[in-house]
This record gives structure tokens, sequence and C-alpha cells, in this order.
């Protein structure tokens, strides 16, 4: 399994707080079968933009800290991009450097915010695609401005857009409504990559066994792949940086509603 979204680099966001932490994230995360992880520190959040060369000495200092530790886990590292105008000038041109990128790759996480209006950000998506990204969109379960109009979504992810839920979204650690969202993106197959989006050890933490027995789970009853293998064959095309083609789905399914569809689950 491969985790390209976490908050494991401690003292540069809301995420690990300090090196021990960090250790016992990454023991959570190989404890999940995980064996490479993305550090996605957030950038451009409040306007904060962290050092992508101090982040980098920060990864191979973690990576280092882990290999004496005997975790066997390979980090990466990324970033959680917030979009807004100002990642437009952040993210000029993807050049060689991958700066801001997932895993030198072109990839990049963006993270949309509640007050992201879907016009505006499709604009600024299409601007990214262009300027030679492939842009990754964070845990899209938690917005429900984007599965109000699904023809947009569809229409962003045929022009190279990726989808990206959380593993907990699957076990309703965010609550009924964001796993619900999660299980209909999930549905219709446009769930691409998965995360922990882990900031802790306590809570929203690295460890996805629970989700892992959920998605098996899920997988049976939806006649689907199972999205932990899936996600898994998708995030190594960002190892390796190579394309991913995801299949589109015929039709879209609509979100099933209210307590019937719980009792009957
Ligand atoms: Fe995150």
């Amino acid at each position: 399994m491969i985790d390209i979204h976490s908050h494991i680099l401690y003292g540069v966001d809301d995420g690990s707080e300090s090196l021990e932490m960090s250790l016992e994230m990454l023991r959570m995360s190989e404890a999940s079968g995980v064996s490479d992880i993305i550090a996605t520190p957030h950038v451009n959040r409040k306007g904060i933009v962290p050092d992508w060369a101090d982040l980098q000495e920060r990864v191979e200092a973690l990576q280092s800290a882990a290999n004496e530790a005997r975790i066997e886990i390979a980090i990466h590292l990324g970033a959680e991009i917030e979009l807004n105008g100002a990642t437009m000038e952040l993210l000029k041109k993807c050049t060689a450097s991958h700066t801001y990128c997932l895993a030198d790759s072109r990839y990049v996480l963006i993270e949309l915010t509640d007050q992201t209006r879907p016009s505006i950000a499709e604009n600024m998506l299409n601007t990214l695609l262009m300027r030679g990204y492939w842009p990754i969109l964070a845990h899209v379960e938690r917005f429900p401005q984007l599965l109000e109009d699904p023809d947009r979504l569809l229409a962003w992810i045929r022009n190279g857009v990726l989808c990206q839920c959380n593993a907990g979204s699957f076990t309703g650690e965010f609550g009924p409504k964001v796993q619900e969202r999660a299980r209909t993106l999930y549905r219709n197959g446009v769930v691409h990559m998965l995360g922990s989006d882990g900031h802790r050890t306590t809570f929203r933490t690295t460890d996805m066994r629970e989700a892992r027995e959920e998605l098996a789970r899920l997988a049976r009853k939806e006649q689907r792949q199972d999205l932990w293998h899936s996600a898994t064959g998708n995030a190594d095309r960002i190892l390796w940086d190579r394309v991913c083609y995801p299949e589109m789905p015929d039709h879209w399914q609509a979100q099933k509603r209210g307590l019937l569809s719980r009792l009957f689950d």
C-alpha cells in the first residue's frame, strides 16, 4: 500500500508534533501494510509556503531516523497545496525539479476549501494541467459541492484530474455524510487514490487497518475491485511519474440517502 497523503513531518504544519510522534505514525503505517508514504505538509494554507529545500532535508532526516528504528518504509516528499490565486503563482510551470509535487513526479495534491467555487476551481485546474501538472484532488468526499454536480466532476476527471479519498472516511471517522459520499464516489469508480491524511497518533492517525477491512467488505458488497489494491496500483504510477488513465463510469449512480439505505446496508 502507498499512502499518498500524510502529515508525518513534524513541526511544519498541524500534523506531527515531534520526532517520536512521527516515528509512531510510521509504525502505524507499517502495521497497516504501507510500504511507501508521501509526506504532504500543508502548503499555501493561510498564505504559508514552507521552503521546499527545508522540507527535503526534513524527509531525509526522518528517513534516517526510521531506518535506525528499523521501520521498513520509504518516505517521499510532496505537499498538500490549497487552491487559490497564490497557487497559480507558486505552480507556474512544472519543471524537472518537480517542486511541491508528489514524490518527484508531475502529480500535485490539491486541496479545495469549503469556500471554493467549482467554476473557479475548474479554471485553475485546467491552467495547472496546461502548465504540465497532473492534479489530484485531496479528500474529495469532504466537498458536497462536488457531488452535487457529478457531470462537472466527471468532466474534470476526463480532462486528467484524479480524486483521492481518506481511508478513514470509509469507516465513518468523519461522520455519516462524508462516509456516504466516499461510498458514492467508490460506487461510481472515481476514487483513484487513497491516503490516511494522518495528522497524529491519537486521532486522524496513519493507522489504516480498520479501513482496509472495511474496503474489503465494501468490495464484496458492491462487487467492485477492492479500492485498497486499485489505489495502490494507481499510486505506484506516481512513484514512477507515469500518467494514470482512469476508467470512466457509464452513468452516475446517485448517492443513497436516509436511514433506510443504512438499515439495509
Ligand atoms: Fe491533509
